[in-house]
């Protein structure tokens, strides 16, 4: 595991970002596994930065998401579709047809889920996957649970995760229950996994992920197993490490 110090949230961004276009630019047809949430958001202005300025060229890149809600249609605003598409895939010259996300609308979930798992496959693995770290552990939407859930699964919410994703929302109760989430085994087998985890609120869990027990209670902590984890984390992220 390597741990790379940032001093704060832009400076996590900054650096992040630079471990991505590094793997944009050693394999352009890189398959990138991305995530959502706030904290990645400054990465991704940062790349399209870089973008702007000619230095990543994301034209032969493939990317898979982490997860989606179920319920919600793509032009949904709180769907994740809407917010890689708005907050990335938009703004750089990525092809939309080789982005991917799953389908949170799809008739027969479970198809789905198996639909995804196998074009990770067909796409040859993740070469980098992006991770935040939510509140409780979690990575994608792998909830704290009895056993670590190897593939693309439906997951149920729990109240701190729905609670936590409210503020994007008007009203809590607008929050979806499910997600559709990849599995523990997609994100272990990624080549290379990059974590990024900001402020004192999740020092705590930080500190647990990286150093407590292995555990599917703690869905993060499987990363201390993973042969090539960076983890990029601000100062007060790392305050108790
Ligand atoms: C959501 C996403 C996760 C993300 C987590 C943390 O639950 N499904 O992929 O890592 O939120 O989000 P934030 O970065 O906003 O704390």
């Amino acid at each position: 595991m390597r741990i790379i110090k940032a001093t704060n949230y832009s400076d996590m961004s900054r650096k992040a970002a630079n471990v991505i276009s590094a793997q944009v630019i050693l394999k352009s047809n890189c398959v990138l596994g991305l995530a959502t949430g706030a904290t990645v958001l400054g990465i991704y202005q940062q790349l399209i930065d870089w973008y702007e300025k000619g230095d990543i060229d994301f034209s032969s890149v493939h990317s898979v998401n982490l997860d989606e809600y179920v319920g919600l249609p793509a032009e949904h605003e709180q769907s994740y579709r809407y917010y890689m598409d708005h907050n990335f895939f938009h703004k750089i010259n990525i092809l939309s047809e080789n982005t991917n996300l799953p389908n949170g609308l799809a008739e027969n979930i479970d198809e789905e889920c198996r639909r995804y798992d196998a074009l990770i496959e067909k796409l040859g693995g993740i070469d980098l996957q992006l991770l935040g770290l939510g509140h409780n552990g979690h990575i994608g939407f792998n909830e704290p649970d009895q056993a670590f859930e190897k593939t693309t699964h439906c997951v149920t919410l729990k109240d701190s995760t729905i609670k936590a994703n409210a503020r994007f929302f008007e009203h809590e109760d607008q929050v979806p229950k499910k997600a559709v989430t990849m599995g523990i085994k997609s994100i272990m087998q990624a080549k290379r996994i990059v974590l990024c985890v900001s402020g004192i609120t999740k020092a705590e869990i930080l500190k647990k992920v990286l150093t407590g027990p292995v555990t599917p209670a703690l869905p993060g902590s499987i990363l201390q197993m993973h042969p090539n984890l960076t983890v990029v984390a601000d100062a007060e992220a790392l305050s108790l490490l």
